[in-house]
């Protein structure tokens, strides 16, 4: 994010720019192109760009967003071509004086409910049938924990990239056998495979390597890497799908084993609060001794009068 800050700190996007948006209409089932003109200003962004045509143009015009800082993934399309976040993309990255257009379309390889917002349905059936939580046998230590799963820098390393997935489904939108194969499970749901499947704490992989070992599954990639080039959070789901594989044709020949850790503990004490410094400034009406208990209720008249 800092990278992409510096990179588009000094961007200047024209002063005017055609935004073309695929538009689709459910009720009639009609799709077409519509034009808008829209000023610019300098770190204007395609989402900013949407806003303002749906607040001082076109108040029918649909889209899913939510919190404008690359994180919630909801706000994935396809921009120039290419699926990225409206959110994270400027309009001055995609259009310039010569060519001042911005054309918007909802993500390929997803059903259009309206306009740019598109079905996720399917995509999180997917992300579920991996399984993209830890799984332990013992059910009861995992429930009612009385230790704590340790895990070495290390080892959190070989998943850390991969646990940095938004699911905003970019990767999705960009693959080509996702595109003609709608059984393909999808770079995103084998990610997230193995993302857990080489967790130690984890002892769910067996389960998980017998769901991504078929022709949906990680033998369905054809390599392309496209999900890799638009990931925006650089999860690389075409690596951990190369890497899958490799684990998967080990595994059936005996040479991978996986070794789990097992609880660490005891647990350690919650920590004890730190007492508050006697020059501590607190509300009026609110005393330090209140303060230190564990809960402390503050009356809103008293928030108020402050
Ligand atoms: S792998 Fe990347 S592109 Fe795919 S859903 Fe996760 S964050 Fe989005
Ligand atoms: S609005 Fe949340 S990722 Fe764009």
């Amino acid at each position: 994010m800092a990278l992409l800050a510096t990179r588009t700190a000094k961007l200047i996007p024209p002063k005017r720019v055609k935004v073309l948006v695929r538009r689709y209409d459910p009720e009639k089932g009609e799709s077409w192109w519509q034009e808008y003109e829209i000023e610019t200003y300098r770190g204007m962004t395609v989402l900013d760009a949407l806003l303002k045509i749906k607040e001082e143009i076109d108040h029918t015009l649909s889209l899913r967003y939510s919190c404008r800082m690359a994180v919630c993934g909801s706000c994935g399309m396809v921009i120039n071509g290419t699926p990225r976040l409206a959110c994270q993309t400027q309009v001055a990255e995609v259009a310039s004086e010569a060519n001042p257009v911005v054309r918007v379309e909802p993500m390929y390889n997803f059903k259009v409910i309206r306009d740019l917002m598109t079905d996720f349905t399917e995509f999180f059936e997917k992300h579920r049938r991996v399984k993209p939580y830890l799984i332990r046998r013992d059910v009861e230590e995992q429930e009612n924990p009385e230790y704590e799963y340790k895990l070495l820098p290390e080892e959190y390393e070989d998943f850390y990239q991969y646990s940095l997935c938004i699911s905003c489904g970019l990767c999705v939108a960009a693959c080509p056998v996702f595109a003609s194969d709608t059984r393909f499970l999808g770079p995103q749901a084998l990610a997230q495979a193995y993302r857990f499947i080489i967790d130690p704490r984890d002892e769910g992989w067996r389960e998980r390597l017998e769901i991504v070992d078929s022709e949906d599954g990680v033998f369905g990639c054809h390599l392309a890497a496209s999900c890799s080039a638009v990931c925006p959070k650089e999860v690389d789901p075409g690596a951990a799908i190369q890497r899958l594989r490799s684990l998967l044709l080990r595994y059936r020949l005996g040479l991978w084993r996986k070794s789990v850790s097992g609880p660490v503990g005891p647990m350690e004490k919650k920590a004890e609060r730190m007492p508050l410094p006697p020059e501590a400034e607190t509300l009026p009406g609110v005393s330090l001794e209140e303060l230190e208990e564990s809960k402390v209720e503050i009356p809103v008249e008293k928030l108020i009068s402050g």
